[in-house]
């Protein structure tokens, strides 16, 4: 077997040698503060205005409505904390789907403790699906803010996030509408426009760029309220020197991400199918969620008699690198709050892992994961039994 096989990148990625290079000018030549007034300074600003302009075309939207941020979860936590604060005279009710990423779960939690917010969670059906109407019904007159991910990072799940974003308009037009989209960029085709939304959370390691950058798309005349105070960057909204070798590094990865889209979900959609022939041929296997429906790059999949953490680290003893979950929940070992909202019976979450594809990963890697996936589940179920 080669020396490993790294199925997690919907956890994470590799940082791509180009946008390594990239970012490495950045760092050692670019190093201007983005703010000052000289050369060093204007050359850095060019570099930031640059990054906005490539992921505005990547996302359908104009350069001014992109804002960067520390990442995914910070971008989750400005559009629902900053739509909180910014319409605190119509309410304070929140409506979000049951399978989001914890940094939505956890913000609207931490803030309801504190009498901040209130929401409502919308279960999706056993595949993941969250119903646009069932959305639209959970309104209440004081809701602000609806928050329903793209592309969910556990199961896969793709939110038909434009007829949702319809119904809630069609309802009360003043409410915002917010979309998760980390793991759908690069993975799917969309732009903000198409899907009508008025805030949508982009992240930079999952596509092949570096950790700690992530951007929120803010629709021109949507008001939020800065949760970073400082300095006035990012057009007073989030405040601290811009991160510019980040910034330098997503724009690379971004351009591209977009430029080999098609040919890279052609070629997960193959090894997608080979994984989903390969799994189900394993007894009492179960795949979540309705895979070919869903983003091309994971497959979840539950074994029935095995503890899912158990096999995650025989695998990693094999050099196989796969997940339980979420990053964040699987150290944790906290169950699968999507797969318990999908009512997928506990044994066989308990018994599920996460395989999510990169766009490097071969025909071959797939073959020999899914024959050493086999071949471990058959190893722990006899071990469990004897
Ligand atoms: C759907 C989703 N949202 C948000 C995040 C958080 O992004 P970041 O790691 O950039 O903070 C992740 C990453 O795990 C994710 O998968």
């Amino acid at each position: 077997m080669a020396r490993f096989i790294y199925l997690d990148h919907a956890a994470t990625t590799r940082v791509h040698g180009e946008v390594a290079r990239a970012m490495q000018g950045a760092l050692l030549e670019t190093f201007g503060n983005p703010s000052s007034p000289h050369s060093f300074g204007l050359e850095a600003e060019r570099l930031v205005r640059q990054g906005r302009e490539v992921l505005a075309r990547a996302l359908g939207s104009h350069a001014d409505e992109v804002y960067f941020t520390s990442g995914g979860t910070e971008a989750d936590n400005l559009a629902i904390r900053g739509t909180l604060e910014a319409k605190n005279r119509k309410g304070r009710h929140v409506v979000a789907s049951a399978v989001e990423h914890a940094a939505i779960l956890e913000t609207l939690r931490h803030l309801e403790e504190r009498g901040l917010c209130e929401y409502t969670l919308v279960s999706p059906d056993d595949t993941g699906r969250i119903s646009p109407k069932a959305v639209a019904g959970a309104l209440r007159d004081d809701t602000v803010l609806v928050t329903v991910m793209l592309a969910n990072n556990e199961v896969g799940a793709v939110q038909p996030i434009a007829e949702l974003v319809g119904l809630v308009k069609g309802k009360d037009p003043t409410v915002y509408c917010h979309t998760d989209a980390v793991q759908a960029l690069g993975k799917m085709s969309f732009r903000v426009d198409e899907l009508g939304v008025d805030l949508l959370t982009i992240s930079g390691h999952k596509i092949g760029g570096p950790k700690g950058i992530g951007g929120l798309y803010c629709r021109q005349d949507v008001r939020l309220i800065s949760q970073i105070t400082g300095g006035g960057q990012e057009d007073d909204l989030r405040s601290g020197t811009e991160n510019v070798p980040g910034i330098v590094g997503f724009a690379r990865a971004v351009t591209l991400a977009m430029d080999n889209m098609a040919e890279n979900i052609e070629s997960w959609r193959k090894l997608q199918a080979l994984l989903l022939e390969y799994l189900e041929a394993i007894p009492d296997a179960q795949i979540h969620g309705d895979p070919l429906a869903n983003a091309p790059h994971i497959v979840n999949v539950g074994f029935g008699g095995v503890r899912g953490e158990v096999l995650v680290h025989a695998l990693a003893q094999e050099g196989l690198y796969v997940s339980t979950g979420a990053a964040c929940s699987s150290r944790k070992h906290i169950a699968s709050h999507v797969l318990k909202a999908m009512e997928v019976p506990k044994a066989m979450a308990d018994g599920s892992i996460r395989i999510s594809l990169g766009a490097d990963t071969t025909m071959e890697e797939v073959e020999i994961a899914a024959d050493l996936i086999r071949k471990k589940v058959v190893e722990l179920r006899r071990f469990q039994r004897s």
